[in-house]
């Protein structure tokens, strides 16, 4: 990965829509998606992968109203990718997590096991109860499983571009999301750029002195 070529790059807006990602390109990326950790290993994501020219104009077609400017970006990237969260944390769900961590033997030690159960259900119970921000720290996972997928993508040769303007009401309902107990968080498109219209002028970013403290 060229740290020093991506610290000077846009993002990209224009997507050349004549170009698809290679199959085994977008498995590799998957499984690193797949991989990638959240929080107590609660994993409380769905992700849609549209790769058909259907599927990315039912998203182009449905942003709402004051969105429509990211339609063109998802219709000419090869694929987008629909990053949901659960809503909540039914006891199916965390039966599920510990049932595979089980499965693939996480924990041989059943001590072990039982401990790291508790105190999962104790983080969950504090996020509840008492920070009340379940929500808000599931979708901080979804977060960090999309950075790590645009690092991830860049290493492949991909540009991916994050897409917050969506009316998540509108996709929800256009995907059927909210009746698998989910909700749409965030969009990734991933594709190649559109060289002629990529974005020329300097990146512009707050000074190092206002960004860190040394202590
Ligand atoms: C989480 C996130 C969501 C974004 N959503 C959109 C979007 O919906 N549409 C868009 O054109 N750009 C979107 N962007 C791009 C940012 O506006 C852009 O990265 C920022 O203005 C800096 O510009 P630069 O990447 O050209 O330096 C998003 C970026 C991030 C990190």
């Amino acid at each position: 990965m060229d740290l020093e070529k991506l610290m000077s790059q846009h993002l990209t807006r224009a997507f050349d829509g004549s170009k698809t990602i290679p199959d085994e390109t977008l498995h590799q990326l998957l499984r690193f998606l797949r991989s990638a950790p959240t929080s107590t290993n609660i994993q409380p994501n769905h992700f849609y992968v549209l790769a058909s020219a259907e599927a990315k104009k039912q998203l182009a077609d449905n942003l709402g109203e004051r969105f429509q400017d990211n339609g063109s970006k998802i219709l000419n990237a090869s694929h987008t990718i629909i990053l949901t969260t659960r809503a909540d944390v039914p006891d199916s769900h965390l039966d599920d997590v510990f049932a595979k961590e089980t499965a693939d033997g996480r924990f041989p030690d059943p001590e072990k096991n039982a401990m790291w159960q508790y105190m999962t259900r104790d983080f969950l119970n504090l996020r509840n109860y008492a920070y009340k921000d379940l929500n808000h720290w599931m979708e901080k996972q979804t977060y960090m499983v999309l950075g790590m997928t645009m690092m991830a993508a860049v290493e492949l040769g991909v540009d991916a571009t994050p897409l917050e303007g969506f009316d998540p009401t509108s996709v929800d309902k256009a995907f059927k999301i909210r009746e698998t107990g989910h909700t749409t968080t965030v969009l990734l498109a991933l594709g190649y750029p559109d060289r002629a219209k990529a974005y020329k002028g300097p990146i512009s970013r707050f000074e190092a002195d206002r960004l860190f403290t040394f202590i």
